[in-house]
């Protein structure tokens, strides 16, 4: 894992207040199960529907990123918020040309339009409860060609957040962007190829949350899809 260090102070787990949007599974469930381990004081974990835990620090709610009323109203129960992971997402199989344009703004209203609607209504709540941290997930698609309005998505996110460390800065939120390759969830189920465990990941994302990290490469092609930026950038795509 690479991690890329802000400088003051870091946001320890322990004792705080999370929220985890997409919580209620996949990569979201084991960033619930993470923070929970690592001493997290309550976990708000989201799904579009009404769900339930029994856990006693996890409180299910409702979300629906693509509705502002419905991130207003999380942004008002989860009041005491300090660190909230943006994880919700979506992978529509849709190519740029051959497929409806819907496809597209769909993603993009989910996955980039989203997060902001997040980042914006918590931003007020972070800077109330001293700062915090806001941690947005991105992808190694983030960098490379082959995934039509999915990856656009996801590199329009990383540039959503690589903006709001700046504008989040002056109230102290620590703003973390994570890239990951193949994770083995839902999303990814009818691809064949060597996938990260939930797990693995949630726990290089948090760690670096907890060193300070400002974006966190959770793995090897992550790492190296970053690293060949500066290369042609023909090169840079994402081969199934
Ligand atoms: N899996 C991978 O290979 C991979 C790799 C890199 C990055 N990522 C990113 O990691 C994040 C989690 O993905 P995953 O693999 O865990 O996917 P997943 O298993 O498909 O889960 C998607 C999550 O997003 C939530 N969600 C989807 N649309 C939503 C909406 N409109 N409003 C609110 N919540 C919504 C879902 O909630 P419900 O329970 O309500 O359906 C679910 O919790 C995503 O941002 C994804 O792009 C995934």
């Amino acid at each position: 894992m690479i991690v890329i260090q802000m400088e003051g102070e870091v946001v320890a787990v322990a004792g705080r207040t999370v929220v985890v949007t997409g919580g209620r599974r996949g990569l979201g469930a084991a960033l619930v199960d993470e923070v929970l381990a690592r001493g997290a004081r309550k976990v708000y974990a989201t799904a579009r529907s009404a769900h339930g835990d029994d856990r006693p620090r996890v409180v299910a709610a409702e979300l629906e990123v693509r509705s502002a009323e419905s991130v207003a109203a999380l942004a008002e129960l989860a009041a005491d918020a300090e660190i909230v992971f943006n994880n919700a997402g979506v992978l529509l199989p849709a190519a740029l040309l051959a497929d409806d344009l819907d496809a597209a703004a769909t993603t993009f209203d989910v996955n980039v339009f989203g997060p902001l609607r997040v980042a914006r209504a918590f931003a007020p709540v972070l800077a109330a409860n001293g700062g915090g941290a806001l941690v947005n997930m991105h992808s190694v698609l983030s960098w490379l060609a082959g995934s039509g309005a999915y990856g656009a998505s996801k590199a329009a996110a990383w540039s959503v957040t690589n903006s709001l460390r700046l504008e989040l800065a002056g109230q102290r939120t620590q703003v973390v962007g994570a890239h990951a390759g193949l994770i083995d969830t839902e999303m990814v189920s009818a691809i064949e190829r060597p996938k990260a465990t939930p797990a693995e990941v949630a726990a290089r994302i948090v760690d670096g949350l907890e060193n300070g990290a400002v974006e966190v490469l959770a793995d090897d092609v992550s790492a190296a899809a970053k690293a060949a930026l500066s290369g042609p950038v023909e090169d840079l795509v994402f081969a199934r």
